[in-house]
């Protein structure tokens, strides 16, 4: 008891120390354990930036490669698994198909339900991040009615994933290196971002002490909503939106300003960075890369150039310091690389994984941990007597 504060969305509240991602809002700055992530989008690979936010250090070439080959080993789903996917409605979003299957992992591996388990926690993490992709490719298959396609080992995490996603049984399928690699690069841009709405839900339900698998699991649900990871998919529609609608961005640019309810100009904005995003200037290069390499001529480009050019000069987003978030132009790229709009979120998914592992094990590794239990400010009816039924 005592003095309880009230902070809604905990804007000035740290819940916990953390030493895996470091930001500076005002100067646009993120860094995964110290190394800046501009030097990481350009030099290293999703795999590598994997075990440095869990592992807290860059892997020398031996364990790079027992870490991958860890990874390569465990990319197959318990052919029990397999049959979640049918019970879904064709139609159904993936992430909840996601999250759902993430789950179900405790039920297959209950052995792995200790978390003090350490050789256990090793395993969890090896698997989650092995069977992720597998999981996030086959809710896709599910979707279009094609069947599944067991991994490849021979091939990389993320070209395992774009084969398993797009590739047929019968048919080689030709894995273009460019798109692996942006592909790659976006995974390592959202891999993590300190306490983030879904990243705090992972450490809040481990907290309890409940196992990796339900953690992440919770993860995967928070970052669903259109505040957080939906964004992706909510930018992509309001560029159709604005498309279908004749074209005009001074319009919408004004139903955003008016606040007419619902209409944000989604992809914009951020609760830490006031100046700019600096993954959302990496992801503006590699948009320009895979859009001409694919020679999509997408119109949709086009509007959101425009809204940014707008947004930028125009006060009511001046004043509130709003700029272009991670998802403003990711949702461009993942649509010229032939993923559906209800998918992007999934991808977001992908990426954010090991950033959400490396917290939970932060989390249970700190001496001053507790189990998250905020307070809260009661403003409801003083007491009262109960009235029978026929009183009322
Ligand atoms: N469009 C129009 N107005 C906005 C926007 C926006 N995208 N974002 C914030 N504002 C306004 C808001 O109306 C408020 O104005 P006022 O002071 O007049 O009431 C002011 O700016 C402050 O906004 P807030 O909602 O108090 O800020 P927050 O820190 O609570 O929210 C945010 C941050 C990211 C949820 C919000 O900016 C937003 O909803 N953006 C659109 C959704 C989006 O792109 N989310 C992805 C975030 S980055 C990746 C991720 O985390 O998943």
């Amino acid at each position: 008891t005592g003095l309880v504060t009230l902070d809604p969305g905990f804007v000035n509240t740290a819940a916990c120390t953390s030493d895996i991602t470091y930001i500076d809002g005002d100067a646009g700055i993120l860094r995964y354990r110290g190394y800046p992530i501009e030097q990481l989008a350009e030099k290293s690979n999703f795999i590598e930036v994997s075990y440095l936010l869990i592992y807290g250090e860059l892997p020398t070439q031996q364990q790079y490669e027992e870490f991958a080959e860890r990874i390569r080993r465990h990319t197959l789903l318990h052919e029990d698994l397999k049959q979640f996917f049918d019970g879904f409605p064709r139609d159904a979003h993936p992430m909840p198909v996601l999250s759902s299957a993430v789950s179900a992992l405790s039920t297959f591996y209950q052995d792995s339900l200790n978390p003090f388990d350490q050789n256990q926690v090793e395993l969890s993490t090896v698997r989650l991040l092995a069977k992720l992709p597998t999981i996030a490719a086959y809710a896709y298959k599910k979707s279009v009615g094609q069947p599944f396609l067991y991994p490849d080992n021979s091939l990389g995490l993320v070209e395992n994933f774009l084969r398993m996603t797009f590739g047929f049984p019968a048919e080689p399928y030709e894995v273009d290196p460019a798109l692996t690699r942006a592909l790659d690069l976006l995974f390592i841009l959202h891999a993590d971002h300190e306490q983030n709405c879904s990243t705090s839900t992972v450490r809040m339900v481990g907290s309890s002490e409940a196992n990796l698998f339900a953690s992440i699991s919770a993860g995967i649900n928070a970052l669903f909503g259109p505040l957080h990871g939906g964004a992706n998919s909510a930018v992509l529609e309001m560029l159709e939106g604005i498309h279908s609608g004749g074209d005009d961005v001074d319009a919408f640019v004004n139903r955003v300003k008016n606040k007419e309810p619902g209409v944000r100009l989604m992809g914009f904005g951020h609760r830490v960075y006031k100046n700019y995003d600096p993954r959302a200037a990496i992801i503006k290069k590699t948009a320009d890369e895979v859009l001409s390499k694919l020679n999509a001529n997408d119109p949709l480009l086009e509007i959101a150039l425009k809204l940014e050019e707008k947004a930028l000069a125009d006060d009511y987003f001046i004043e509130r310091k709003l700029y272009p978030n991670v998802d403003f132009y990711t949702g461009l790229i993942y649509k010229a690389m032939g993923f559906p709009t209800k998918f992007f979120t999934v991808l977001f998914a992908l990426g954010r994984l090991p950033g959400w592992i490396a917290h939970w094990r932060e989390m249970l590794e700190d001496p001053a941990r507790k189990i998250s239990r905020p307070r809260q400010v009661y403003t409801g009816s003083p007491e009262r007597a109960y009235t029978p039924i026929g009183q009322r």
